[in-house]
């Protein structure tokens, strides 16, 4: 085969406004990152080499490299989730070694549903999906990568009506809203226990309903998506012994805390007995730093395999070891998804006090430093401490309605200061602490929260803080300013 010529331009780099800026890493790719993947492409066409010529058929490279261009423009049209400055939403770069890997397989393009279609990343995927179990403490499961944790949760709730058929799944309020979908696609009864004032799910409630019989799995949030909130698993555990169900973990966002060694003692000792669940969703392209499209299902005992038995007439000829399709709901699956996972477990392997580790602890670092400054102003009300690392916060009010519509308008002004939060519609009840002269005139209160993903965001608390001052002080400005003109 002859070697591909590739030709890639630097992309542009969005252009950021903010002056100075403390040890950013941009983490959009370099040209130096460019000469990488261009060397490792020829050492991949070096296995070909034996191919006789055959002829691409692809464009032009000057119609491509308009088209790329243009596409370039069109994709400036994003937040910049690279960047500290983005602190909203569940949204983390990948790291520059999987976004390289996963271009480089991406050129074979291997299907990793069965090994006909991608013989090497399967291998790979089953070396680095192995790693991922071993954090859990299992040498013995079955596992996969699938697309995300709509997927890995959808498999895990799948087994778990094949295994108690019948049986009613529960989960808490705070849980992925998923969850309930998933029960409504599979035919399964779903019911929620309200969380408590922490977020978790209520151990009180929890019992409650347990005793009433007919529960056959838990659903575990190990870090949810609005608060980062761990449900107490280790305390399930003992619920389990009294009246025996499955625990599923939907460890999705918070899986590789696992790895982290300065939590709150109630949430390390829930990490603790994550090896205790039976099946855990954990997703590499949310805290493990992979292109989205990379989610993963475990299962402790292998043997739900049996559940996934099927024939496929088309496929599975090529060898007599495990196709991946096996045991996977979905078919094709891309290869170049777990390229990029084993390049970046090699690179940074799951090891407590490793570098990975210590990235995720300056990210809980980051969230605690920025409580830390909500907590000493009076303006901003804060429901409780960050768990792993989003915070949630609004400003005092006299209503629940009035904290709520600043809540958008900061979100607004921030906006146009570069810093990107996101809002969360949270429960008044998760407030314990509100003051008592505020009036509780709606249940729901809209806050604001930031999820400080990015090892990054430890350094640039201060811009953060600086730029959020700002922005209230510019809401603030604009209602004087109303109050003054009546507009
Ligand atoms: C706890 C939790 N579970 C499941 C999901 C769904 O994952 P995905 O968006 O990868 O399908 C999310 C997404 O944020 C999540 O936070």
């Amino acid at each position: 085969m002859p070697i591909r010529k590739i030709s890639m331009p630097n992309l542009p780099a969005r252009k950021l406004r903010s002056k100075s800026k403390p040890n950013s890493k941009a983490e959009l790719l370099n040209s130096e990152h460019f000469r990488f993947l261009s060397d490792a492409l020829r050492s991949l066409n070096e296995g070909f080499q034996n191919l006789p010529e055959c002829k691409n058929d692809a464009p032009g490279d000057d119609r491509l490299a308009k088209v790329l261009t243009a596409t370039a423009e069109r994709l400036r049209d994003n937040y910049p989730y690279f960047h500290p400055l983005y602190a909203g939403q569940m949204l983390k770069p990948p790291h520059p070694v999987a976004q390289l890997a996963y271009a480089l397989a991406m050129t074979i393009n291997p299907n990793n549903h069965a090994l006909d279609g991608g013989r090497a990343t399967s291998a790979m995927e089953k070396e680095a999906v192995a790693q991922l179990a071993a954090m859990f403490g299992w040498k013995k499961f079955l596992g996969h990568l699938c697309s995300g944790g709509t997927m890995a949760n959808l498999e895990a709730l799948w087994v778990d009506g094949q295994s108690v058929p019948g049986k009613t799944i529960v989960a808490s309020s705070q849980s992925h809203y998923t969850h309930e979908r998933i029960s409504k696609v599979l035919q399964l009864p779903f019911e929620t226990i309200p969380s408590d004032a922490r977020g978790r799910i209520d151990l009180k409630l929890l019992e409650k309903r347990l005793k009433r019989r007919g529960v056959g799995t838990i659903v575990v949030t190990m870090g949810t998506t609005a608060t980062g909130a761990v449900d107490p698993l280790h305390e399930i555990l003992a619920l389990r012994k009294k009246y025996n169900f499955r625990i599923h973990a939907d460890a999705a966002y918070g899986g590789y805390f696992t790895l982290v060694e300065n939590l709150e003692p109630d949430t390390q000792k829930a990490f603790a007995a994550l090896g205790e669940a039976d099946s855990i969703a954990i997703d590499p392209h949310k805290h493990g730093l992979q292109p989205y499209g990379c989610g993963c299902i475990l299962f402790k005992d292998p043997g739900v395999g049996r559940w996934y038995k099927h024939n496929s007439p088309y496929t599975y000829f090529t060898s007599t070891d495990l196709h991946l399709g096996e045991i996977s709901l979905e078919c094709s699956r891309p290869g170049a998804a777990a390229a990029a996972l084993w390049a970046t477990q090699k690179l940074l392997p799951l090891n407590k006090g490793g570098e990975f580790a210590q990235g995720l602890t300056k990210s809980s670092e980051a969230a605690r430093a920025m409580y830390e400054r909500l907590t000493c102003d009076a303006r901003f009300i804060t429901p409780f401490a960050p768990e792993l690392d989003i915070v949630i916060f609004a400003l005092r009010a006299e209503t629940v309605s009035a904290t709520s519509l600043l809540s958008r308008r900061i979100f607004d002004a921030a906006a146009q200061r570069d810093l990107h939060l996101a809002l969360a519609d949270l429960p008044v009840a998760l407030f314990q602490h509100l003051p008592p002269n505020m009036k509780r005139d709606r249940d729901i209160i809209t806050c604001l929260r930031s999820a400080l993903m990015k090892p990054a965001h430890f350094d640039w608390v201060d811009q953060i803080w600086q730029r959020l001052l700002a922005s209230v002080a510019d809401v603030e400005n604009r209602k004087t300013q109303i109050s003054r003109h009546g507009k």
